[in-house]
């Protein structure tokens, strides 16, 4: 039987919540397709604070690199945010993305049809949506050196450096570009080119990327018009390549067309090795264990795993169509709900996920 070793990290906040409810999904999906799914469930973030005082405990990232694909739901918690940044669950999780060398991060965002009233855009705009943002994630102002703070006869100054190699961009621009060529072969690379260095860099790069790749239409947009495009005519996005800090901030911005952020999954690869699959939300500490969090960015998380990790393309498709047949049951989490459906906690969303498949 084919066999898988996942390491599922639950984090902190609703995190337990909803990697209990996809945990559950994914054990019957892998009996139902024929294949065995060996979980191991690791500290990250604040649950690594608490348990080896550190945010990414060694024995974390070494299990990890010997899985077969990492599965987180959230990290982060407000009784950590005084801790120095090495503390900070945050930074376990960009050492985790580091120490696996995911420099790629896809984060598809599309428009269920039976989420339409959800979005706070108006329906006209959002309908047919379906867009990736590439965000690179290992480079740029999220790791560049120098960065600190320091002490001057004016008072405390602090700084961080934006820095990209063109071997950087080049790797992040040709996922962009393969993904581009299995979709409608559009590109739009988003940068601030009229300020910065780096951004300049960035652009001539993907130009000189869009000459060898003639089939793909790639074009350009200061990362402030984006912003504002993402909202005025979504449609005409197809694949948005963006550097670490601008992709953080534009993928939440696109997360909003689907209705809510808990809707959004994303998968982080490298050249080699396993790959990690992570909702785009947050812990969301508000809601912590009061059983109201919506799981399904982390059902369609796994499903991004079972598709591009594990190549389990049938049990990927099947855990989708699941969480599109809830959807349209009328099933909603407080986070999406509207009039004339039916509000479901965490858990119960689960069950409804688990007769749909
Ligand atoms: C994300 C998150 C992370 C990021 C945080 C939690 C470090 O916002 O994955 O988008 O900034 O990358
Ligand atoms: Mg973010």
């Amino acid at each position: 039987m084919r066999k898988y070793e996942i390491a599922l990290l639950p984090g902190d906040g609703i995190g337990p919540e909803i990697t209990a409810v996809t945990r559950n999904l994914l054990d019957q999906i892998s009996k139902n397709h024929g294949f065995q799914l060996v979980f191991q469930e690791l500290p990250i973030g604040g649950a690594g604070l608490e348990s080896h005082d550190c945010p990414l405990p060694d024995s974390t990232l070494k299990a990890c690199k010997e899985s077969s694909a990492v599965l987180m739901a959230a990290i982060g918690s407000p009784q950590y945010d005084k801790l120095p940044r090495e503390k900070r669950p945050e930074t376990g999780l960009l050492q985790l993305r580091a120490g696996l060398e995911l420099f790629a991060n896809i984060r598809p965002v599309k428009v269920w049809p039976a989420l339409k009233e959800a979005s706070s855009l108006k329906e006209e705009v959002i309908e047919g949506v379906d867009l990736i943002v590439v965000r690179e994630l290992t480079g740029g102002i999220y790791f560049g050196k120098p960065k600190g703070r320091l002490k001057s006869k004016d008072g405390e100054r602090a700084f961080n450096t934006m820095t990209y190699s063109c071997s950087e961009i080049d790797r992040i621009a040709k996922v962009a570009c393969d993904l581009a060529k299995t979709r409608k072969k559009k590109i739009c690379s988003v940068d601030k080119a009229n300020v910065l260095d780096v951004s300049q860099l960035w652009r001539d790069r993907v130009e000189k990327i869009s000459k060898n790749n003639p089939n793909l239409e790639i074009s350009h947009l200061y990362v402030d018009n984006a912003a504002m495009q993402l909202i005025k005519d979504p449609c005409q996005f197809d694949v948005i390549l963006t550097s670490n800090l601008f992709g953080d901030i534009l993928s939440d911005e696109a997360a909003m067309l689907t209705g809510s952020i808990g809707m959004l999954p994303s998968a982080s690869v490298g050249t080699n090795g396993p790959g990690l699959f992570e909702p785009v939300h947050g812990s969301a500490p508000d809601i912590a264990r009061l059983n109201k969090a919506n799981p399904l960015a982390m059902v369609l998380s796994a499903s991004m795993m079972l598709k591009i990790g594990l190549k389990e393309f049938e049990a990927a498709e099947k855990l989708e169509a699941a969480v599109n047949t809830v959807l349209n049951k009328g099933f909603r989490t407080g986070d999406l709900m509207s009039e004339g459906c039916t509000e479901l906690g965490c858990s119960e969303m689960g069950q409804q996920l688990m007769e749909a498949i």
